[in-house]
């Protein structure tokens, strides 16, 4: 990319050059031009007024003379030639006749005596008559007139040059800023994304612009996004694998023992046996359940979703419905308390924050029961999950959010509460969470 950009900008300064080339050539060659025709016209008025001391057929030796002199002070070396190309008179006599003082000023102009160059000559007539021809060359000019036309010619050139250097250094400082501001930043995300296809998640991703967001900025956070969605895909397949493997091992160990004992007929309670062998099931579905709210919560933090509005009080038992069965099971109460109001929310993620609430106050209660309360606070909503179950070690407090944090007794993967929090956060939420030991414990989201 980079070699791309500068040879683009080569070709650019190359292009500025020849156009400036052209440009100069095509200046100095009009200027030229006007040079040659103000020439031109000169002698055009030269030779008229030479054609014009020409009377009755014979040379008028004073107009001519006046005619030459005139030449004379428009820069011009002449003569005149007869129609037999005998001389009739020339500058030279014309200038012996002229006042010393009107020489020395003619000379401080023009070279004099004689001028530079081969003579051109132009053909004389007279009522449609051939009568002579006129020999005329410039004379060199000294003072000021070639100086301009040299600082003219030279001021072509410089601005040849310094148009050159402006086009040159811009293009520069241009490849440069390109440089920084776009192959850099792909640099470094094509490293970054060699990295990770090599399985190096915990690659530095590349920074983001905040007030000037361009394509670039865009892309670098999509693939910052992606990168980090990889990288808990990836901490969560290793973990899942290995714990489910574990949480597995223990009921299946369990129910297989059971089994064998019946084969063998050692059992005299088989009642009892058969009430150990659904309690371990009931694990296990529970565990596969746990799993499948998982990956969907994984899923829904890696989907934007859409904002919706919802009844908040519909939301919430239709949410607590859904675990009405599981608590009543487990002999608790599940009481739902709040105002019926409309807020605008993603369902999908708040959802799933309640039923993790939801979930756990159900499966660390033994007895009593478990309330949700919602209501407005200033600018948003809240809603709260209060148990009356073992509660939470002080300890722990600020470990229950800690992805993979578990009590030995949960039977789950130690994930809920940092999804929990996640969501909330993604939201622009935040949890709270209140417990006393052995009394139970209150989880707050606060939107
Ligand atoms: N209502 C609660 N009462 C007491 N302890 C709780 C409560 N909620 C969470 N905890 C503690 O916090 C830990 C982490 O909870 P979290 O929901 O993250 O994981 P989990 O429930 O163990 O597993 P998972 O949710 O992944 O199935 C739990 O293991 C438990 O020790
Ligand atoms: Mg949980």
């Amino acid at each position: 990319m980079r070699t791309k950009l500068f040879l683009a900008f080569i070709f650019i300064i190359l292009l500025a050059l020849l156009s400036n080339i052209v440009f100069e050539r095509m200046i100095i060659r009009d200027f030229n031009d006007f040079i040659r025709g103000t020439e031109e016209d000169h002698i055009y008025w030269v030779m008229a007024s030479v054609e014009g001391s020409y009377i009755n057929g014979r040379w008028d030796r004073q107009l001519l003379g006046e005619a030459l002199h005139w030449g004379l002070m428009l820069g011009f070396d002449a003569y005149v030639e007869d129609h037999w190309g005998n001389t009739v008179l020339s500058s030279s006599e014309v200038l012996s006749t002229i006042s010393h003082n009107m020489r020395e000023r003619m000379n401080s102009l023009l070279k004099l005596p004689s001028g530079a160059g081969e003579f051109v000559w132009y053909p004389l007539y007279a009522e449609g008559e051939e009568i002579g021809r006129l020999y005329i060359r410039p004379f060199e000019r000294r003072g000021t007139v070639p100086l301009k036309e040299e600082i003219f010619r030279k001021r072509g050139k410089e601005f040849l040059v310094i148009s050159f250097l402006i086009a040159g250094g811009g293009a520069l400082i241009l490849s440069i800023l390109f440089t920084i501001f776009l192959s850099n930043p792909i640099r470094r995300l094509t490293k970054s994304a060699e990295k990770i296809a090599e399985g190096n998640f915990s690659v530095q991703t590349p920074k983001v612009h905040k007030n000037l967001k361009d394509e670039i900025d865009r892309l670098t956070e999509s693939f910052n996004y992606m990168t980090e969605a990889l990288r808990r895909e990836d901490s969560l397949r290793r973990h899942l694998t290995s714990n489910i493997a574990h949480e597995l091992r223990t009921p299946l160990t369990i129910i297989k023992g059971n089994l064998e004992a019946i084969e063998d007929g050692i059992i005299s309670d088989p009642g009892a046996v058969i009430e150990n062998i659904r309690s371990e099931i009931q694990r296990i579905i529970m565990l596969v359940e746990g799993i499948e709210d998982i990956t969907n919560a994984e899923a829904s933090f890696f989907r934007k979703g859409e904002i919706e509005e919802v009844n908040l009080k519909e939301f919430i038992e239709s949410v607590a419905g859904g675990m009405r069965k599981i608590a009543e099971e487990k002999g608790l109460y599940l009481r739902t308390g709040g105002p019926s109001m409309n807020i605008k929310t993603y369902p999908e993620k708040l959802h799933i924050i309640v039923k993790n609430l939801l979930t756990n106050a159900c499966k660390f209660t033994g007895s009593g029961g478990i309330s949700i309360n919602w209501g407005e606070n200033g600018r948003g909503f809240y809603i709260s999950v209060e148990d009356t179950g073992k509660g939470i070690a002080e300890d722990n407090i600020s470990r229950i959010f800690n992805r993979f944090f578990k009590e030995e007794d949960s039977g789950g993967q130690g994930l809920g509460l940092a999804i929990v929090k996640e969501l909330a956060e993604v939201m622009g939420g935040s949890v709270e969470v209140e417990s006393v030991p052995g009394r139970g414990a209150r989880f707050k989201v606060i939107f």
